[in-house]
C-alpha cells in the first residue's frame, strides 16, 4: 500500500516566463482550478493519505490555495452564496510543505522528501504532467509495485523528435505494458535508447534516497532524479508501466491550450 506522495513544485518555470516570474506554473488554471489541484486529486483518488509539496520562495500561492479562507467563506455566507463554499474548501488530506532553497534539480527536490517518506515507498507526481482521466494514473503503478515490490516508472511511447525532452529508458518487456528497465538516459540529444519516455509518475522505494545523496549534478548542472534511478535499475531493479492515455504537459503552450479545451468539453458533457 502506498500512503505518501511527493509533488515537486519548486522549479522556476523558465519555459513559461514571463508569467511564471510571479505566478507558479502549478497555479495555471484548467477549468478555473489550478493544475496542481488536479494532481492532488489524482493522488487522493489513488488512496494517498499524506502529500509533501516541495516549494520555492515565490510559490506561496500554492499553500494559500490549499488553506482555508475563513474571510471568504463568511463573505459568501453573508451574500447567500454558500453553494460556492465547497469549491474553496481544502481537500481532505494531510498536506505538508518543504522549501527547496536553491533550484538544484528534480533529484534534489525529491531528496528533500527523505524524512517525510521514512521507510515507506513513496509516489512522486510531477505537476506539469496532467491527464484528465477520471481514474487516478497512479493506480496501475501502485498495482505494479504490489506485484513486483520494485520501484516503478510511468512510461509512454513518444515521437522521436520529442524524446530529447524526457528521461528515456531501455527496457525488456515483461508482459503487456510492463517492462524491466535496463538503463535510463535523461534528455538524450542523440541515439535515444528507445521511444519509451518517463511520464512524470513514479513509485520510489526508500533506497532511492541513498542514490540521490550520491548523485552529482548532471545534465543542466542539476541533480537529476534519472541519474539516481539509473543506479537503482542496476541494484534493486525498476519496473516500467506503459500508459496509453493522453498526457498533457502544461509547460508546453500547445498542450496547455489543448488540456483546457478538453477539460471544458468534459465539463459541458456532464
Ligand atoms: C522531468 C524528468 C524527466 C521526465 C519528465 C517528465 O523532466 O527529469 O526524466 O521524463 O520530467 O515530464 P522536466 O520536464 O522536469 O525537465
Amino acid at each position: 500500500m502506498i500512503r505518501k506522495a511527493i509533488i515537486p513544485a519548486a522549479g522556476y518555470g523558465i519555459r513559461n516566463l514571463p508569467v511564471t516570474k510571479s505566478i507558479p506554473k502549478e497555479m495555471f488554471p484548467i477549468n478555473g482550478r489550478p493544475t496542481i489541484d488536479y494532481i492532488v486529486e489524482e493522488a487522493i483518488l489513488a488512496g494517498i493519505e499524506e502529500i509533501l509539496i516541495v516549494l520555492s520562495r515565490n510559490k506561496n500561492d500554492i499553500m494559500n490555495y490549499f488553506d482555508r479562507s475563513i474571510e471568504l467563506e463568511c463573505f459568501l455566507e453573508s451574500r447567500d452564496k454558500e453553494h460556492l463554499i465547497p469549491s474553496i474548501t481544502p481537500p481532505k488530506i494531510n498536506l505538508q510543505y518543504i522549501r527547496q532553497h536553491e533550484a538544484l534539480g528534480l533529484g534534489h527536490a525529491v531528496m528533500l522528501g527523505e524524512a517525510f517518506a521514512g521507510k515507506e515507498p513513496v509516489a512522486v507526481l510531477l505537476p506539469d504532467q496532467v491527464s484528465l482521466q477520471r481514474k487516478s494514473m497512479l493506480l496501475p503503478l501502485i498495482k505494479s509495485y504490489e506485484q513486483y515490490q520494485r520501484s516503478v516508472l510511468g512510461l509512454q511511447r513518444v515521437k522521436p523528435e520529442l524524446l530529447s525532452s524526457y528521461g528515456v529508458v531501455s527496457a525488456k518487456e515483461l508482459n503487456s505494458r510492463l517492462y524491466s528497465i535496463q538503463s535510463i538516459v535523461e534528455k538524450p540529444k542523440h541515439n535515444p535508447p528507445s521511444d519509451l519516455a518517463i511520464m512524470g509518475r513514479y513509485i520510489l522505494k526508500p533506497d532511492v534516497f541513498k542514490w540521490l545523496k550520491e548523485t552529482k549534478p548532471g545534465i543542466g548542472d542539476e541533480i537529476q532524479l534519472t541519474d539516481a534511478l539509473s543506479k537503482l535499475c542496476k541494484t534493486s531493479g525498476i519496473v516500467g508501466y506503459q500508459y496509453t492515455t493522453r498526457w498533457y504537459d502544461t509547460s508546453i503552450e500547445e498542450d496547455y491550450i489543448e488540456v483546457q479545451q478538453q477539460a471544458y468539453r468534459m465539463k459541458r458533457r456532464k
